[in-house]
């Protein structure tokens, strides 16, 4: 299975959830046997990062503060760790220099998309606390960390999210209050300026492998205690509803759509001699604003559309940007292959069609009972040699009443999708040949 090496401890989250979810800070020590990713992997995730962004992508993404500047820096591909720099370390040696000495503040919103580990790892991390909470209506993300800086640059501040925060590398220090604490004295608020308080504050300290947490609600900010730690933090249960924001934005454009051409160029009809009659035009604007929203209701496309997002949201463990799928490869006949019965893969029968998604990204193919069929025996997580599954399903089955064939190329193809998708895994061995049942 994989991630199992960061499964949750057993018990875990329902004793978090009553006792620290939302409510206060924590410190756990130690949280998993090893730390979720290494400095070594960050940097190739990194890299990765820095491709995005030279190809055009990952724009926002990245955060960059000098010491001392009274803003963020406007990013360019050298704020970006280079093939050059070898390492994490020399990433910062580089960047140190290129500064003249002086400290800086480097963070990689969405860093899920960047390293598929990582996302695997989190979903897994998170696949235990959901399992005890439900899925958060807001989306989730992963946040890298880093350097040298004295103090959080922009001040202290809350998150619109709770925070999980992995500390990989060095020590990392947050100070947090709650958030009637600063009831009174907002000046303090977004500033560097909380000396006086500081005595106040809930310290969390964690070294590699602990894992802090403060809920959203909680005023921080994070210290230095030397070195450049390396941290990653995982933002969700945010007060916010993205995704009711989110629908509500797409019924808007529907009904938008479906009632622009009744306004005309932006004009109603107006006789201002006549003004009775012209009040009578509002029923027909409104008729028609009524009939929108009748098919708007009724609007399959836009149900549709809902029904994926819904889907992908359960298979991506509701992050929104997820990584994209590998390169297409081949799977050979004698390739193995299985799915993680943790992760099967989702589908919907919609028409004629079954809308499948894996790790948060959706796609469709034709609905015939043999497709059925074979995602069936895939979701049971059996490894299986792709010859085994094309002899056994490939063939011709009824659909309305009429034969109509499936061939081991569109079944294959329809594998290799599942398997760029991360859905299907390749293994050494078969461990069971493909059951009859
Ligand atoms: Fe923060």
């Amino acid at each position: 299975m994989m991630s199992a090496e960061f499964t949750s401890p057993t018990d875990f989250w329902p004793h978090f959830v009553e006792h620290y979810l939302g409510q206060r800070p924590i410190v756990i020590k130690q949280f998993y046997a090893r730390p979720l990713t290494t400095a070594e992997e960050v940097f190739k995730g990194l890299l990765t990062a820095s491709e995005q962004f030279r190809a055009g992508g990952h724009r926002g993404a990245i955060k960059f503060h000098t010491e001392r500047s009274l803003k963020y820096d406007e990013v360019t591909e050298k704020h970006f760790p280079e093939p050059d720099d070898n390492s994490l370390d020399g990433y910062a040696e580089r960047i140190s220099r290129s500064l003249n000495g002086r400290r800086f503040f480097v963070s990689f919103d969405r860093y899920q998309t960047c390293d598929a580990r990582i996302y695997l790892r989190v979903r897994e991390f998170l696949r235990g606390l959901y399992e005890t909470t439900g899925i958060p209506a807001s989306s989730s993300t992963a946040v890298i960390v880093f350097g040298n800086y004295e103090k959080t640059p922009f001040g202290l501040h809350r998150d619109n999210a709770g925070n999980f925060t992995f500390v990989l590398d060095g020590r990392k220090r947050i100070l947090a209050w709650p958030d009637e604490y600063f009831s009174g004295r907002e000046d303090v608020l977004y500033s560097l300026d909380y000396e006086p308080f500081r005595d106040d504050a809930i310290v969390l300290e964690g070294q590699s492998g602990d894992l802090l947490y403060w809920p959203p609600n909680y005023w921080h900010i994070a210290e230095s205690v030397g070195g450049f730690p390396l941290t990653l933090s995982v933002g969700n249960f945010s007060p916010e509803n993205d995704a009711s924001a989110k629908f509500f934005k797409k019924l808007s454009r529907s009904i938008e759509q479906r009632v622009r051409g009744a306004v005309g160029a932006g004009l109603y009809p107006l006789n201002p001699n006549q003004l009775q009659e012209s009040a009578d035009q509002l029923p027909l604007l409104a008729g028609q604003l009524s009939t929108a929203l009748r098919e708007a209701s009724q609007d399959t496309q836009l149900a549709q559309s809902l029904r994926i997002a819904w889907l992908n949201r359960m298979s991506s463990f509701g992050f929104q940007a997820v990584p994209p799928p590998l390169p297409q490869s081949a799977l050979a006949d004698e390739d193995v292959c299985c799915v993680d019965t943790h992760y099967p893969i989702l589908w919907l029968h919609a028409d004629n069609e079954f809308v499948c998604s894996a790790n948060g990204h959706a796609f469709s193919i034709t609905a015939h009972p043999i497709v059925l069929q074979l995602l069936e025996q895939l979701n049971k997580g059996e490894s299986c040699r792709i010859k085994c599954l094309l002899d056994k399903y490939a063939g011709t089955a009824l659909v309305n009443n009429v034969e109509v064939a499936v061939t081991r190329e569109d079944l294959r193809s329809i594998m290799e999708k599942l398997w760029s998708l991360r859905a299907l895994t390749r293994t050494a061995q078969p461990h069971a040949s493909v059951s009859t049942s």
